[in-house]
């Protein structure tokens, strides 16, 4: 089973991101082969500085070994590391209907928020399937954001198959991976932790930082004697991330009780946040005082995933008459 998942190097990491995507991740390595990718061709559409773009690589690098990335299981790469995946991007967008991407939210959305609509941004679906079907991917673990591109990654696969595959399957077609108790993480103000939103809690931030975020999470206001349901709170949400389910079933039972204040519940999930990131806080000092080896990771991980790339390339090329 091969599983494939890319993350962009667009800023820091934050537990959005840890637990809908990177854990997800990091656990399925153990049970196939694992393709995970720094998706810096991606970030080229919000990253508009050369040197950040630089920094946020090696930082996501780190982040993710840090948080249990295992490269001698998995293949780790860096996604502009193999070339053939922009020229798959080109070869399906001829089986690309406008449609499929004018539909797609993520778009609708950047362009809500102001982002200027140039064609890199209307095309990313196209290459993020094409990350995923140049590798074969069985399975793809993502965040719920994600799934729409799945999905659009699916058609393509299908439509291209029908194409040029005359009934053979050329490209795998894909199965996202999406996680029902952690596929929304809410951020601190109740919204979906997203870094657009300025809500976010990040995996490696300092103590203070940490504490301040969480003392600041947005509650209702009822007083401390009133009964709360612990299912509209996001407080309570964030605080089952980081305990074991008995915890979780106790606490909701003080949120129904009543008498429980939420400076008690936040300062109790500042707590728990910061114990349950300090094995990954310790490794990630340890890998920062050796980038090189980092580097190297990655360029190990960038050969493997080239071999496989052209793999799939090779039949693509005929398949299509460019050989
Ligand atoms: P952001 O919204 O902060 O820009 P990205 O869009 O870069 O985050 O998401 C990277 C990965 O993390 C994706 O797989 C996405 O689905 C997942 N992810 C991001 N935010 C969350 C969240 N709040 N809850 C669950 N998964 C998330
Ligand atoms: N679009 C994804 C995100 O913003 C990142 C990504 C790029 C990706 N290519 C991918 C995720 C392929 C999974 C598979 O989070």
């Amino acid at each position: 089973m091969r599983i494939l998942s890319g993350i962009q190097p667009s800023g820091a990491l934050h537990i959005g991101n840890y637990f809908g995507m990177m854990r997800p991740a990091i656990e399925l390595q153990a049970r196939g082969e694992a393709f995970l990718f720094i998706a810096d061709l991606h970030a080229l559409t919000t990253v508009e500085d050369p040197a950040e773009l630089r920094r946020n690589t090696r930082e996501v690098a780190l982040d993710f070994l840090a948080c249990g990335l295992d490269p001698r299981r998995a293949c780790f790469f860096r996604q502009s590391d193999v070339p053939q995946v922009t020229e798959l991007t080109w070869i399906l967008s001829n089986v690309t209907p406008m449609s499929l991407l004018e539909k797609c939210h993520s778009y609708k959305d950047k362009i809500a928020k102001g982002l200027a609509p140039n064609h890199g941004l209307f095309a990313y679906p196209v290459l993020m399937a094409s990350d995923i079907l140049i590798y074969q991917s069985d399975i793809v673990p993502v965040g719920k954001d994600q799934k729409q591109h799945v999905e659009v990654t699916r058609d393509i696969a299908i439509k291209f198959n029908m194409k040029f595959g005359g009934g053979r399957g050329i490209l795998k077609v894909p199965e996202a991976d999406i996680r029902d108790e952690v596929a929304v993480v809410p951020g601190l103000d109740g919204q979906k932790m997203s870094k657009s939103y300025n809500n976010t809690i990040e995996i490696f931030c300092e103590e203070n930082t940490l504490r301040k975020k969480v003392m600041g999470i947005v509650t209702d206001s009822l007083p401390v004697e009133a009964p709360k349901d612990p299912e509209k709170s996001h407080l309570y949400a964030l605080y089952t991330l980081f305990v074991s389910r008995d915890e979780a079933r106790a606490m909701a039972e003080r949120f129904r009780k009543g008498g429980l204040g939420y400076g008690e519940v936040k300062k109790a999930l500042a707590e728990r946040m910061w114990s349950y990131f300090a094995p990954f806080r310790a490794k990630r000092a340890e890998l920062a005082k050796d980038l090189a080896f980092v580097e190297d990771v990655l360029r190990r991980g960038a050969e493997r995933a080239r071999e496989e790339a052209e793999k799939t390339m090779k039949a693509v090329r005929e398949a299509v008459g460019l050989r």
